[in-house]
């Protein structure tokens, strides 16, 4: 458009709760990782929590041979598929998980969304949560509430600190807590004591859980535990192919309902059935084989819970002798260091706030991380790093060669990996 003709859509009424969202520091970040990129800078992108792991070749080659399957499916989801993921459950978690309650949607974002719009609840959330969850409720104008944690805790929500804001909460509207285990941004996991404790204070309170178990099968010592098996009544168990099947962009999440909770999963099937209709016929019929016992595929996820395990303990012990406060991952993609013991010697370079930090370490080192503002995390200069900047393909086939393969970044698959540690720890000790 020129700029002599008015542009006659320059007022359209644009929704306000969307413009209530505000522009995360994340997308800030990545802009500039790109303008680095562009002016020739290296950038180490651990930023970004992708499955740095191929598809398992049992999906990929079923998928070839389903290709042609083109018909719209079932809304609620295909049935041996749910049959499956229903079959998954009882067997990892001892759930009594039915086909009947399960519902399959494009990624498990999307029902997430669905579920909220369905719900007229207030989101409770642990400090630090995952992205996703707090903008979806301001889309939706639904209200939220920040639960704070202690990193000396491994920033896990405890049973005290949900009794504790179920006794001042003043509102009346039912509450919607959302745990996440292994956790996103932190690498957190929460034991089956913990679980108990939590399950029993939702249950004197009737909050409803939804439990997001997308990074289930990287539980690095294979010990997930479902907050389902401890509160079924009040659980929703939200999981998919994503990141422990390294397929995020197949687009394929489920959730599983509770007996006594079929009100709730009628109102998302309308949702499901008025916006996104069904997953690909294709995806759904090859990511069966994902949710079955196969060797094949237990071959796959024990060899990247290896791969990540080894990463996530050495990066973050290295974090952790140049003076950050840190936890070893115990699952997924991710870890959480805390530079708030660093914070004068941060100030007087300059360093204000988070997103300060996150943008001058990229700038001086080239090294993306996310700011914990962005997962709710104010009061802290903590950094989320993702360590999957590296070829899953060559280290996953290396790992499944050689079961005795020390997994460590001196590895030279994870050179890249080490020269973005070695990067951030010298820069800490140049402050
Ligand atoms: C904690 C968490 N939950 C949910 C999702 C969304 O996964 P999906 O690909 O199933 O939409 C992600 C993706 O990054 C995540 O990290």
């Amino acid at each position: 458009m020129t700029t002599s003709t008015p542009n006659p859509f320059a007022d359209l009424p644009i929704n306000p709760s969307i413009l209530r969202v505000p522009k995360s520091a994340t997308l800030a970040i990545n802009e500039k990782s790109k303008a680095l990129q562009r002016a020739g800078k290296r950038i180490y992108r651990l930023g970004l929590g992708q499955s740095p792991f191929p598809v398992p070749e049992l999906m990929v080659s079923r998928l070839q041979a389903y290709a042609r399957a083109k018909d719209y499916m079932a809304v609620q989801g295909y049935l041996p598929l749910r049959e499956a993921i229903a079959g998954m459950l009882r067997r990892t978690e001892g759930l009594d998980s039915q086909a009947r309650r399960i519902l399959v949607g494009p990624g498990s974002k999307e029902l997430l969304f669905g579920l909220q719009m369905a719900l007229d609840c207030e989101l409770l959330l642990p400090a630090p949560s995952w992205v996703s969850y707090e903008p979806q409720a301001r889309l939706l104008s639904r209200p939220c509430r920040w639960i704070e944690t202690r990193p000396e805790n491994g920033w896990k929500l405890t049973a005290g600190d949900l009794e504790q804001q179920a006794r001042e909460r003043d509102g009346k509207k039912r509450q919607l807590l959302i745990l996440n285990s292994p956790n996103n941004p932190s690498g957190a996991c929460y034991s089956e004591t913990e679980l108990q404790d939590l399950a029993e204070v939702a249950r004197r309170h009737g909050i409803l859980v939804l439990s997001d178990e997308i990074y289930s099968e990287l539980h690095y010592r294979g010990e997930h535990r479902s907050m389902a098996r401890y509160y079924p009544e009040g659980t929703l168990v939200s999981n998919g192919i994503s990141k422990w099947a390294g397929a995020g962009g197949w687009r394929l999440g489920f959730l599983a309902f509770p007996e006594g909770l079929e009100a709730l999963l009628k109102s998302m099937i309308v949702i499901a059935s008025e916006t996104f209709t069904s997953v690909s016929a294709p995806i759904q019929m090859a990511s069966i084989c994902a949710f079955e016992d196969s060797p094949a595929m237990l071959d796959y996820i024990h060899a990247c819970r290896r791969v990540m395990a080894g990463i996530g303990q050495d990066f973050s012990r290295q974090l952790r002798e140049a003076g950050l406060q840190v936890a070893e991952p115990e699952g997924g993609f991710y870890c959480l260091p805390d530079f708030t013991p660093m914070a004068d010697r941060l100030q007087n370079y300059g360093i204000e706030s988070v997103a300060d930090l996150a943008t001058r370490l990229l700038e001086e080192t080239g090294v993306a991380g996310l700011p914990g503002s962005d997962f709710g995390l104010h009061d802290h200069l903590a950094l989320r790093f993702a360590f999957v900047d590296f070829d899953g393909a060559e280290l996953l086939q290396a790992a499944q060669e050689k079961p005795d393969l020390v997994i460590d970044l001196q590895l030279p698959q994870l050179q890249r990996l080490q020269q973005a540690a070695d990067r951030i720890c010298d820069w800490l000790h140049r402050l």
